[in-house]
């Protein structure tokens, strides 16, 4: 009976501390794996919007059959939502000390926290603007001719735009190192601040593909009037 007690105990307490251990790798592991490299892929078929609407649409809005499309949100938004749940978690445990510990690791995870909250934003307005309004509102997806005349003529989508995109350059790169902190390609002080120059590089890549696009779609935009100006 007391040996029973005991695994009872010994199997409670061990859970208690790989419940958390668990659910820190999950949310790390969706943060790279599909998160960051769907991202990447997602702008890359934006980058279409160099090539006119017809390329665009088809590499951002258009799936060869419906359950293509659902499998797609399925595997983004789920691991998306998750996510969230554990960032906004992590985020109400976050107590910022930057004045009295003024180093240059506390600066970049007070900025990653202040960039996860403007991600979370842009997402959430991304997904009803870009996705959920043009096909449940309008009944259709998203035509090039809409987008690129918003971010011409309506100077906060253009603006939203800039700084969330900029906000998902930084969280994605410094969330790579810490990534690869976590699960052991990175040890040491001295090999973290190496990471940091594959973190710059990310940042910059990302930034520049997510700015590409933007500059692609403001360019296009000269060719349709301002949204609700049409007779
Ligand atoms: C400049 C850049 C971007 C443009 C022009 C853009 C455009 C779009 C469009 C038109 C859709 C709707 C696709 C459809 O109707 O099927 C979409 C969906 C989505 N976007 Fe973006 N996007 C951009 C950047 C981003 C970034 C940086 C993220 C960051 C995570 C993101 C996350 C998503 C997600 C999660 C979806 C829903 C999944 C899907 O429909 O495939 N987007 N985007």
């Amino acid at each position: 009976m007391a040996a029973t007690t005991e695994n009872l105990s010994d199997r409670k307490a061990a859970t208690a501390g790989t419940r958390p251990f668990l659910w820190a790798r999950l949310g790390s592991l969706l943060s790279i794996l599909p998160l960051g490299v769907w991202t990447v892929n997602h702008l890359a078929d934006n980058l279409g919007a160099f090539k006119g609407a017809e390329v665009w649409e088809r590499q951002v809005t258009q799936y060869n059959s419906p359950i293509s499309h659902v499998i797609t949100l399925v595997v983004v938004l789920g691991p998306l939502v998750i996510h969230a749940a554990w960032g906004i978690q992590r985020l109400f445990s976050f107590r910022p000390n930057n004045v009295a510990y003024p180093f240059w690791g506390n600066l970049k995870y007070l900025v990653q926290r202040i960039a996860a909250v403007g991600v979370l934003l842009f997402i959430g307005a991304h997904l009803w603007l870009a996705l959920l309004h043009p096909r449940l509102v309008e009944g259709h997806a998203e035509p090039f001719s809409d987008i690129a005349s918003a971010m011409r003529h309506h100077w906060p989508t253009l603006v939203v735009y800039l700084l969330g995109t900029l906000g998902v350059a930084y969280h994605l790169a410094n969330g790579v190192s810490t990534f690869s902190w976590m699960w052991g390609a990175v040890g040491g002080r001295r090999s973290l601040a190496r990471f940091d120059i594959v973190a710059a590089v990310v940042f910059f890549v990302v930034l520049a593909m997510a700015w590409g696009v933007i500059y692609a779609l403001y360019q296009a935009g000269a060719a349709f009037p301002p949204m609700g100006a049409e007779t």
